[in-house]
């Protein structure tokens, strides 16, 4: 089977969060599988770069208001297909922004182009490609379906492949203005509550949701929260209407990338029979973020976007708490520039207990995952998480609240989970500030108990945070797609 996967990140290459890890990773995991991917992705100069020999496969006199190519290539263990469009994608930095916290005027039709070739592709725009399934990933990639929708309400003769759409977060949607509709390429009657059109506007997201022959989010708890009566997010009438058609697939992690047995980036690599060497990377990152070198203090670490979503401002709340445990932090993370300068300050206020690293480094997390007692994801809302499974093969262990992702990937240290030998985390909720310091009390209760302790650690390391069930997942679920696709009337 083959399957195009529609993203905006794609990890190697552009990343700004969990999406592109995912689809990074489930591409190998898939071809395990044996399902094919192929990966559309908008041409970054990132993207670009990393391309190896690339041919052109088709030219576009016009998209969205320049010529483009679409290129077709691989990077490394990828194969993609990337859209080289100056106009829409040659800049440099972050994807979406910019400027920290503006956004590029013309998001709409930059983010429409993705969706528009991956429906032509879907159509058959090359002669020797035809996807079998069209895996569209979260608002970036949300009109796919629609522009498939509207093509084949034109020409009936039209065959088009079953689109997946797989939401990572709720809370971006990708609205834009009404007045886009003609640049987009999206016909009048588009415009409709049925349609495209959200709350007067073009809801990208919504579209995608509207017209999915089928919808995924990445767990069954974020999937129930979101057709559950506040976790919608203005899209929760409609997901509703559309629940037998909506399902939650776990996120794995690359275990090949998240390896402490082999990770280039950490000081002393270790498995659960060596645990103790987790020691060094806890004496190099006290170093070199200039803590007191104590082995004995509860070390937390956070890996981060810095935003309301992470319940960071619950965490900077929490910090008098923490110190006062004895306990130490690194702070890792990126994004709202209050947030920035807050833990910025903290740092400063805490000079041996605390350190940070604002902006954006791969290696920095994984020697925080090696090195660091204690991960935390203090989240109001959570579609699954990922450095919670990263900490968990690391064995450090996620301190986390209980919603969405986190809920479904750990199991409290309660009396219980530690008495079955079961426990692989602190989990608390609600996600306040109150429950977030108790949190943080049991963490290093846990940690002064080094039998328990140890328990948890290998327990966490234990549990398989792989690919492998969910990859199974979402390979029966495209055949299952794609063999009622072959079968239903044009
Ligand atoms: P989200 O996608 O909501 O940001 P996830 O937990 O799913 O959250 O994924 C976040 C990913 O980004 C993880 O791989 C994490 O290690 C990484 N990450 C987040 N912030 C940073 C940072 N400042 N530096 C390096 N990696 C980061
Ligand atoms: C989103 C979510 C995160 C999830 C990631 C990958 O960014 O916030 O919870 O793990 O996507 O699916």
């Amino acid at each position: 089977l083959e399957v195009l996967s529609v993203a905006s990140e794609i990890f190697p290459l552009i990343k700004t969060g969990g999406l592109a890890d995912v689809t990074g990773a489930l591409p190998l995991a898939l071809a395990r599988e044996g399902v094919h991917v192929t990966t559309l992705v908008p041409g970054y100069p990132a993207v670009m770069a990393a391309l190896e020999p690339s041919e052109p496969v088709h030219r576009f006199a016009s998209l969205m208001g320049g010529p483009a190519r679409l290129l077709r290539g691989r990077a490394g263990a990828l194969d993609l297909l990337v859209i080289d469009a100056p106009h829409l994608y040659d800049r440099p930095g972050n994807p979406y922004l910019q400027a920290p916290g503006v956004e590029w005027v013309d998001n709409g039709p930059r983010f429409a182009a993705l969706a528009k070739v991956a429906a032509d592709l879907g159509l058959g725009l090359l002669a020797d490609y035809r996807p079998g399934v069209i895996q569209a990933h979260d608002w970036h990639a949300g009109l796919t379906p629609a522009y498939l929708h509207y093509a084949r309400r034109k020409d009936r003769r039209l065959k088009a492949p079953p689109v997946v759409l797989s939401i990572h977060n709720l809370a971006f949607q990708g609205i834009f203005p009404a007045q886009l509709l003609d640049t987009l390429g999206l016909p009048p009657e588009a415009l409709a509550i049925d349609g495209v059109e959200y709350w007067g506007d073009i809801g990208f997201l919504k579209a995608g949701i509207q017209f999915a022959d089928q919808v995924t989010t990445v767990s069954p708890s974020y999937a129930a929260e979101i057709i559950g009566d506040d976790g919608g997010m203005g899209l929760g009438g409609l997901l509703k209407s559309r629940a037998k058609r909506l399902i939650g697939i776990l996120n794995g992690i690359d275990d090949e990338v998240w390896n402490p047995e082999t990770d280039p980036a950490i000081s002393a690599r270790y498995t659960a029979a060596t645990i103790e060497q987790r020691a060094i990377n806890k004496l190099a990152l006290q170093a070199r973020f200039g803590l007191r070198p104590d082995p004995e203090a509860p070390l937390f670490g956070i890996a981060s976007r810095l935003t309301d979503q992470k319940g960071v401002d619950l965490l900077l709340g929490a910090l008098p708490v923490l110190f006062a445990e004895g306990a130490q932090l690194i702070v890792c993370g990126q994004g709202e520039p209050r947030y920035e300068a807050a833990f910025a300050e903290a740092a400063e206020r805490y000079p041996g207990a605390m350190g940070r690293f604002l902006g954006y480094r791969e290696d920095l997390a994984h020697l925080l995952q090696a090195g660091a007692d204690a991960i935390l994801a203090p989240s109001r809302f959570e579609p699954c998480g990922l450095t919670q499974l990263c900490a968990m093969r690391y064995g450090a262990v996620p301190v986390v609240s209980r919603t969405g992702g986190l809920s479904d990937t750990i199991i409290d240290a309660n009396t219980a989970g530690i008495a079955r030998s079961a426990a692989t985390g602190v989990q608390f909720a609600p996600p306040t500030q109150d429950m977030l310091e108790d949190a943080i009390r049991r963490t290093c209760a846990l940690y002064r108990d080094p039998a328990s302790w140890r328990r948890v650690q290998l327990n966490a390391m234990a549990s398989d945070s792989s690919w492998r069930v969910s990859a199974a997942e979402y390979a029966a679920l495209f055949r299952r797609l794609s063999s009622r696709s072959a079968t239903r009337p044009a």
